[in-house]
Formats: structure tokens, sequence, C-alpha cells
């Protein structure tokens, strides 16, 4: 199964918090398409799997691109893949974009997966964040999608965020479940180089939430996601049953995808490769037809940190047999020595030789996989 990420690198306004690549709306005509479309017919040849299970429009704003633009990217993948008749077709929407017009006509492009930014359902922390909606707005988007017949919506939320406590993400997290969502991605706010937030932290405006509040946050989210039937399936991650997103749960699973846009990164399993982000780099980059600049080869050891890296933050886990048949005996060796500690305190386990970290330990998984990685 392959996927295909398209990055829509355009923003109506930039949020405090977001290091994403993107530039003012203004830049966004049919150009852009052009060249996403150009980039497809070089780039196509470098995924060996020719059938497309998932396409992705992330952002950046996807939503700013016209719809037309979104459908001329969907059929021009049916000019060089197989396009699964089922596959997932996602659009990353800012709640504010969102009418039923437009909901209406991602319904009749095939487009039958939203993942909404709502970040929040507290409006303080909405304003804090920089973003252009409300909570109303936020609601809206949802039923709007609903009625327009789209029958998987996920939507995003921040936690850790300064001046929030835990009955305020309570608060978010009730109101996300009382919902009909069908996917829920959570994520730990973090402070990246170069943003406004950041900036304003190092200034000492802004205080960073204590660390222990954070983790109490992601706690209630494990226990609440529990009650509420979600599955949590990845560190950030949440799904109804049947609702696990194929797109991403490709990266955790080591499946082929092709990145097209710029900043965009792409692994067909024996390389990884990443355009620049820059809309006039990666067109210079197109334009050359050369072979991707930024790209890097995957030996075994790159392989098995990918593996720890991705598998581990997930509910599938490490199968400790595909690690015995795909690597040397001696990494093999070192990663059961490694394991004895963590599985001994409970931080992770082991069940039909898979290892799993379990959900309540996602929140420090970061530092167990530091433990295990090859230098
Ligand atoms: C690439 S953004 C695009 C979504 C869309 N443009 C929006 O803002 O609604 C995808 C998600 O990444 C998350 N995100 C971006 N920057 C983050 C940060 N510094 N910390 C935590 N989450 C972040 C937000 O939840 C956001 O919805
Ligand atoms: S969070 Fe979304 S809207 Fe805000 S700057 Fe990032 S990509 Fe743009």
């Amino acid at each position: 199964m392959a996927g295909i990420y398209i990055h829509v690198p355009f923003c109506r306004k930039k949020c405090s918090y977001c290091d994403f690549y993107s530039v003012g709306e203004a830049k966004m005509d049919n150009h852009f398409t052009d060249f996403v479309l150009k980039e497809l017919s070089l780039r196509n040849p470098l995924i060996a799997d020719r059938i497309v299970k998932t396409i992705y429009f992330g952002g950046g704003t996807p939503s700013l691109l016209p719809t037309g633009n979104i459908k001329r990217i969907i059929s021009g993948l049916g000019d060089f893949f197989g396009v699964d008749p089922n596959a997932e077709i996602t659009i990353e929407v800012n709640p504010d974009d969102v009418t039923l017009e437009l909901a209406e006509q991602y319904q009749a492009i095939g487009v039958n997966r939203v993942s909404i930014g709502i970040q929040s359902f507290n409006n303080d922390e909405l304003i804090f964040l920089g973003r252009r909606h409300d909570v109303d707005k936020a609601v809206e988007a949802i039923r709007i999608f609903r009625k327009a017949g789209i029958a998987n919506i996920s939507i995003d939320l921040i936690y850790g965020l300064p001046h929030s406590t835990l009955k305020s993400w309570e608060h978010s997290l009730n109101v996300a479940f009382g919902l009909d969502i069908q996917h829920l991605s959570c994520y730990h706010l973090t402070y990246e180089e170069g943003t406004p937030l950041t900036r304003r932290v190092a200034k000492g405006t802004v205080i960073p939430l204590d660390e222990e509040l954070s983790k109490a946050q992601f706690d209630l989210l494990c226990e609440m996601s529990k009650n509420y039937g979600f599955i949590h399936y990845e560190i950030s991650n949440l799904a109804k049953p049947g609702y696990i997103s194929k797109h991403n749960s490709g990266y955790w699973l080591g499946e082929e995808y092709l990145g097209l846009g710029p900043s965009a990164h792409s692994f067909n399993r024996s390389m990884r490769w990443w355009n620049p982000s820059s809309i006039t780099g990666w067109e210079k980059e197109v334009d050359s037809a050369n072979f991707p600049k930024n790209m890097e080869a995957i030996g075994e050891v790159t392989r098995f940190n990918e593996l720890l890296i991705t598998r581990l933050r997930t509910m599938w886990g490490v199968n400790l047999e595909e690690v015995a048949n795909g690597f040397s005996p001696e990494i093999y060796n070192r990663l059961r020595k490694k394991i004895i500690p963590f599985t001994a305190s409970g931080k992770m386990v082991m069940e039909n030789n898979i290892l799993k970290i379990p959900p309540s330990y996602y929140f420090i998984s970061d530092s167990i996989v530091a433990e295990l990685l090859m230098v």
C-alpha cells in the first residue's frame, strides 16, 4: 500500500506556535497545482508500490486551495498510479474556512475524511494560540461536514497549553467526545524554534505549563477516551473502532509514501527524500528534473532505529520475530538485553513476542526508546 501526501503551503494567518512550512495565501493559484502535478510525473517511479490506498492533503491550510485544484491533483494521481476505489482521501481544514458549499464540494470530488484543526474548546486558549476561529465556529464546522455526508471526521486538539488547567482540558475533551467525531488527534504543545510563542517564552512573558500538569492532562485523555470507546492506537491518535487513520498508520507501519509540495517527505523503504522548505526552492528542484537533492539511503542501523521510533509509540509495537529475521544477531541480542529493565518495571510489556509500551507510559515513550536506539 502506498500513501500520497500533498503539502499545501499557504495560511491566511500564521499561528504563534506553528513551524510547519507555509506562506501567505496571496501566492496561491493554479501555478502551485501545476508544479505538484509536474513533481508527480517526475517522482512517481521512485515508489515501487503502484496502488494508492491513501491521499492526504496537509499543510499549511489545504482548505484554502480551491476545490478544483484538489480535484485536479486527485485525478492526476490516477494517471500514474492505480487509485484504490476505497482509498482514504483526507483534507486538513481550518474551521473558519468551512461552509456547506465547501463541504459538499469535497464530498462530490471523493474526499471521505476531514481533519479539522480545532486545538481547544476554550475561547481564551484559542485567542492565546492566535487562531482565526472560536468555539462556536469549530462546533459548526463539524455539523456542516456531517450534514454534507462526510462520515469520517477527525479533530486536532493541543494539550499542555500555558495557563491551561486539568479542568479546561477536561472541558475540551468533554465537548470533543460529546460531538459526533470518529477520530481525535491530541498533541502536546511543543515550543518550536523561531516561532513567536518560543520567543515569548525566552523573554519570560509566557511560562510553559508544569510537566506534572501536562502528564495529568495526558492521563485524563487516556481515561476518558477509554470510557468513550476510543482506541488509543498511537501516542497522539485515538479513533472509534473502524476509524484508525489509514494514512498515518502507513507512516508508523513502514509503508511507502510519496510526498509532493515544499517540505514534503517521501519514503520507499530503501531511501528517504525531502523537498526544500521554500516554494521557489521546491519549484527550482522540480524544474531541474534532478533526482531529489536531499536524500538518505536507509542502512540497517537506520532501519532498526526507525522501526523502534515509529512502532513503539503505537499499539502495534515491535514484533521481536521481525527483528530476529530482519536484522543481525548482534542487533537482536542487544535489544533483548536492553529491554529487560523496562519489562521488569512494567514500562514495556511483551505479548506473544510483541514488545509494546502501554498507553499509560506513551507520555515518556521518547525517553524509553532513546535507551534502545543504536547510535
Ligand atoms: C500542520 S497543522 C495543519 C492544520 C490546519 N492548518 C489548522 O491549523 O487547523 C496540523 C496540526 O498540528 C498541530 N500542531 C502544529 N504545531 C504544533 C505545536 N507546536 N505543538 C503541538 N501541536 C502542533 C495542530 O494541532 C494542527 O492542527
Ligand atoms: S496551525 Fe495551521 S493555520 Fe496555523 S500556522 Fe500552522 S498550518 Fe497554518
